[in-house]
């Protein structure tokens, strides 16, 4: 993995900052509990930059990934190699850490936040066909992970009420978004009625009145009745610009079916419809032009040469013979109505729409280009930190905008990713995201700095804090085996490294030494590895290393909700073994081909309804990638192939054909249909001569 700003500082928030600003006493605005401190100042949004990390490229070019051109600086934004991004991770964290890079720089911002309690995090996961002919694919609601749900409401602060809550998450990233955009920039906020009215006051204060352009009503049901009120049917999108000069293409929409019955009322004898115009001059800036047009004498709206190309046309009609011509204005040809601010024209998605991705707050394309056609220009760079199924990505790629997108679930950058790919001729994009450095900064808060005299102290807590929550006794007087459960030995991996092979081997050391040397020895040969990032090749091949020396390895991973402190007092933390995959290989002189023989799914909240449901173990897998030449760093996605909704096969084999002979590290990627990843690394020598059996 790589990092985008490598010397970046790793800043620990300990308090939110006080800004001194006193309270303006005469102004009428939305108070919430946090807004001030007790001196009755403002607290201004948390603000930790942290480097991010790129843990994939997608659709490189060979001679792009030959230049090694990994955006290792900010410089690199105004160069030509412009990569979009795709980042998993919380805004809290993200916003304040694109600033370095972006602050004024984004043209234009669509949010879609969430605001029903954790609903937007749970979603409809699929298990297809087996085989892929029959029809007996099955669906499961994937709860959200306890770290999801505090994510949404984000109770840290702690404050009373969950409006106060929400009010103070909004109103700081509103303000990292008023930062992050550009002087002609627009930001456009997409709510409903549970949350608009406060959200409207808080944008307010920070972008301004003045600066407030519309609010959007966009009617995305039909009619329908509710319980003892009226039917709710829409949703309201806010739209501020940062400054009077915002970018601005006029838009347009369809004119309504009355509108078009009413006004467009006559038709050719080809169906064309049309409307009549006026042809004369009266009304018109600047006067018209004085001519005699067959026999008539008037000020015409248009020029001579063009009445008679009209006429050539067909375009002219005469109520009467000899009479005063009229226009037809065909409505196949007209732009449309001017955009109003009710949008009655743009259908939510239903169960058949082809665009739809099963992401169950996935809103429609047309929405997303309507805003982004009018308030941006091609180039521009869009931002949306709450991309979900990735549609402002996908519409600001097709309409040629530069993106960067983000979101907090696994499952919704899948889904972007996949939804990206699917696009014909998408420009390369990178994934990233913020891991270790955001463990660092939590580790920071929890048990001190890194540094320093007290490094070793804060190693002891973070390992027995771990420990604990692995419900494993601590061990002393030894380097790598850090504590024992169940007769196991275990170990607590680093919290801002993947375990390595390096860290196998000496683990493995560690426990050969141990074995029949005293009380805390081990009593069986199991030991299990707790870790956080794993690297690519861990799971399979040193878990082999590891069994041919007589020791059982289990590779575990530490949860996200470990840095939760409301999970961990609900005890909801649980550790899960990795997944695990096998792949054939067969060389045949230059040509490799791969094919996935099994894959066990990582038991995270699978519920056993759907683990019933799985009757062969390519069920659980919806996507696949391959890198032919990994060189330890970032996987490059070189190759992949996936279901969609369409096709829901998938193939299990590939082919590649390598233009050198060599050795070479060749990485798969596999994310199962939760949107995990699990990855396995093998080496393969390819000869112009004979068949080569991998190592
Ligand atoms: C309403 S959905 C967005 C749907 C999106 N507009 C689409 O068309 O698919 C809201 C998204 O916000 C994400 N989210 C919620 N809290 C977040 C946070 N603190 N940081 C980043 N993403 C978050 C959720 O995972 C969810 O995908």
């Amino acid at each position: 993995m790589q990092d985008t700003a490598k010397k970046t500082k790793v800043e620990t928030p300990v308090n939110q900052t006080s800004m001194p600003v006193p309270r303006r006493p005469a102004r009428a605005e939305l108070v919430w509990e946090g807004k001030y401190d007790a001196q009755g100042r403002r607290l201004a949004p948390l603000r930790v930059a942290l480097p991010f990390q790129t843990v994939e490229t997608v659709n490189e070019s060979a001679q792009e990934r030959q230049r090694g051109f990994m955006f290792e600086s900010p410089a690199a934004y105004n160069s030509k190699e412009w990569r979009n991004r795709l980042i998993w991770g919380d805004k809290k964290y993200v916003l304040p850490s694109l600033l370095a890079e972006f602050a004024g720089k984004i043209n234009l911002i669509y949010i879609d936040p969430p605001f029903d309690t954790g609903a937007d995090f749970s979603f409809t996961a699929t298990v297809p066909d087996y085989p892929d002919t029959s029809d007996d694919s099955f669906t499961f609601i994937k709860e959200p992970s306890f770290i999801e749900h505090k994510a949404y409401r984000d109770i840290w602060g702690g404050a009373q009420t969950h409006l106060d809550a929400y009010l103070k998450w909004f109103y700081e990233t509103a303000v990292l978004l008023h930062e992050l955009l550009h002087e002609n920039g627009s930001l456009y906020v997409h709510l409903d009625w549970h949350v608009c009215h406060y959200a409207k006051s808080v944008l307010d204060e920070v972008f301004s009145p003045d600066n407030f352009r519309n609010e959007i009503i966009w009617k995305r049901t039909s009619g329908h009745s509710d319980a003892a009120r009226y039917g709710n049917t829409h949703d309201v999108i806010f739209f501020y610009a940062k400054s009077a000069n915002a970018a601005w293409n006029d838009p347009y929409q369809e004119y309504e079916k009355e509108y078009i019955e009413q006004y467009y009322r006559y038709s050719d004898s080809d169906g064309r419809k049309w409307m009549s115009g006026d042809l004369g001059a009266a009304g018109l800036q600047g006067g018209g032009y004085d001519y005699v047009w067959k026999g008539i004498r008037r000020t015409w709206r248009l020029p001579q040469t063009t009445m008679e190309r009209l006429d050539r046309e067909g375009r002219l009609y005469y109520t009467k013979p000899a009479g005063i011509p009229r226009i037809k204005r065909y409505h196949d040809e007209s732009k449309g109505m001017p955009a109003q601010d009710i949008w009655a024209d743009i259908e939510s998605l239903r169960s058949w729409h082809k665009e739809r991705l099963g992401y169950d707050t996935q809103k429609p394309e047309a929405l997303l280009q309507r805003i982004v056609k009018a308030s941006s220009n091609e180039n521009d760079l869009v931002l949306d930190c709450f991309c979900g199924s990735g549609t402002t990505a996908a519409v600001a790629e097709k309409l040629n905008r530069r993106w960067i997108a983000g979101d907090l679930g696994r499952f919704a950058i899948h889904t972007t990713r996949k939804r990206l790919l699917s696009i014909s001729g998408v420009r390369p994009f990178i994934v990233q995201n913020l891991g270790k450095y955001e463990r660092q900064v939590w580790a920071g808060a929890q048990f001190g700095e890194a540094n320093g005299d007290k490094a070793a102290e804060r190693q002891r807590a973070y390992v027995g804090f771990i420990l604990k929550l692995a419900q494993a006794t601590p061990l002393n007087g030894y380097a790598w085996l850090h504590g024992l459960k169940g007769g196991r030995m275990v170990h607590v991996g680093a919290v801002d490294a993947p375990v390595s092979g390096g860290d196998i081997t000496a683990i493995a050391g560690e426990f050969k030494r141990a074995v029949g040397t005293g009380k805390e020895a081990p009593k069986t040969n199991g030991v299990d590895v707790l870790g956080w990032d794993f690297a690519f090749e861990l799971n399979e091949v040193y878990k082999q290393q590891a069994a041919a020396a007589n020791i059982q390895m289990r590779f575990l991973r530490i949860p996200r909700d470990v840095m939760d402190k409301h999970a961990m007092e609900q005890g909801d933390i649980h550790f899960f073994e990795l997944g695990a995959l096998a792949v054939s290989v067969k060389v045949q002189k230059r040509d490799v081909i791969l094919r996935l023989t099994d894959f066990v799914i990582p038991p995270d909240d699978v519920p056993e309804d759907a683990r019933r449901a799985v009757k062969h173990w390519s069920q659980w897998i919806d996507y696949w990638a391959v890198d032919w030449d990994n060189k330890g760093d970032t996987f490059h996605n070189e190759w992949q192939t996936y279901r969609t909704r369409k096709d829901t096969t998938l193939a299990l084999e590939t082919t590649h054909l390598y233009m050198e002979p060599g050795q070479y590290t060749v990485v798969v990627k596999v994310i199962d249909i939760l949107g995990n990843d699990t990855t396995k690394t093998l080496k393969v020598k390819v000869s112009n001569h004979a068949a080569q059996t991998p190592t």
